[in-house]
């Protein structure tokens, strides 16, 4: 089989040289990688190094090489054009049509989904041009991938940092395989919360659980790679930010409760994919609880937690959001999850059985999807990011 062909083009930011890191990974990963830069990346990261990484020659104008009309061929064969960095620049002109170079004339004759992943800094990018550029870009169904916030160039710092490069090739790999032009939550705004809260006893110690957030990560990338604007309330993980995704880290229920209801306001979807605590301790101790000689420790009082998913299904904060639910149970699995489901009162509930093969942190999950429509959709074992495609199917069809 052919290899994937894709096209890297790289614009004239400080960031260029991480597109390196792109390139080699999606190179290692089986992929043709035609690296396109402007004359400006070039001032950054030179043609030797975009030529030697991908081993195809390297131009940025449409004047050489020009019986293979390669201001057309390269566009036209490409399986997936990714600009990274894209400068506030490079989005203009894409937004605008132009086509001076030979990436802008890529842009111009791809037929394939196309990723931006801007850099730059904050100004340029809360300018309501490029705001505006973005905006144009992501109706006509490219994926523009929200900046990082952190360190730019020189002694700034803010909204404009390019994500991870190997963030963004997940995006890039998850793009390929769907292999649509147009992301089908473009314009939407989805919440997703993963990981396990953590109720604290005192300063040293918690009640906790085993959820990795690995599950609700891969919903987060799945929807950001679908074109979503993505919030994802991560109580106590340790994964890298997936890119474009906008992370609030939380520690207990009580506050992923206020999270998920402050950024469900506006939402289209909300998944709650976290393990939240369902008892907390009734008291936290500000010294460390210590032993005392000769005596049983106190006995440990409990009490409920906010039912959050329960809560935000009663009062939608919007009409016709839709709102999942993941429930992991050991036995009668089917049965529980259409309890649990019709009295929580969401759209989806996702069934995990929890047992060998199916722990907590691993790669793989197994589930079934039932609706309140009385639908199933077994999911069969396989990569988190399969159910989390499954998921997102099954909310896309209910947004519509
Ligand atoms: C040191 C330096 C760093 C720059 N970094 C960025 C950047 O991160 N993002 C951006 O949009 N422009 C940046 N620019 C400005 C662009 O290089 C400039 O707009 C250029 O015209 C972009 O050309 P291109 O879009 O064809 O690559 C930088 C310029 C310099 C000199």
């Amino acid at each position: 089989m052919d290899k994937p062909k894709v096209v890297l083009g790289v614009s004239g930011g400080i960031a260029a040289y991480k597109a390196c890191e792109l390139l080699r990974r999606l190179t290692e990963s089986g992929h043709d990688v035609r690296v396109v830069p402007t004359a400006s990346a070039l001032h950054f990261v030179g043609a030797a190094t975009w030529s030697a990484l991908s081993g195809n020659p390297v131009s940025t104008e449409v004047w050489d090489a020009v019986h293979e009309v390669p201001h057309v061929r390269i566009g036209q064969h490409a399986d997936l054009v990714v600009v990274a960095p894209a400068t506030a620049d490079m989005l203009a002109k894409a937004a605008h049509g132009l086509a001076d170079d030979l990436l802008t004339n890529t842009l111009l004759t791809a037929r394939c989904p196309v990723v931006f992943a801007p850099a730059m800094h904050t100004e340029m990018w809360e300018h309501p041009a490029t705001q505006e550029n973005v905006a144009t870009l992501r109706r006509r169904g490219a994926v523009v991938i929200e900046p990082a916030v952190g360190r730019l160039t020189g002694v700034d710092t803010g909204k404009g940092r390019l994500p991870d490069p190997a963030e963004i090739f997940e995006i890039c790999r998850r793009v390929l395989a769907r292999g649509v032009r147009e992301p089908d939550l473009a314009g939407r705004h989805v919440v997703v919360s993963a990981g396990g809260t953590r109720e604290p006893l005192d300063p040293v110690r918690f009640l906790g659980n085993r959820s990795s957030g690995k599950q609700g990560y891969a919903l987060a990338r799945t929807a950001a790679a679908r074109g979503a604007r993505v919030t994802l309330v991560a109580a106590n993980t340790h994964l890298p930010d997936p890119a474009g995704v906008d992370v609030v880290p939380v520690g207990t229920a009580v506050q992923m409760r206020e999270a998920v209801l402050k950024a469900a306001a506006d939402a289209d979807a909300v998944v709650m994919a976290a393990a939240v605590a369902d008892f907390r301790p009734s008291e936290y101790a500000a010294g460390k609880i210590k032993k005392k000689d000769g005596q049983e420790p106190e006995p440990l009082v409990l009490v409920r937690n906010p039912d959050i998913l329960a809560e935000i299904s009663a009062d939608r904060a919007r009409a016709g959001q839709v709102i999942v639910g993941f429930a992991a149970e050991t036995d009668d699995v089917l049965a529980n999850g259409r309890a649990k489901l019709a009295r929580k009162g969401c759209d989806l509930l996702v069934v995990n059985e929890v047992g060998e093969r199916k722990t907590f942190g691993s790669e793989e999950n197994e589930a079934v999807v039932l609706g309140a429509d009385g639908s199933e959709t077994p999911v069969p074992y396989g990569p988190k990011e399969a159910l989390a495609e499954t998921v997102w199917d099954l909310v896309a069809d209910r947004m519509s």
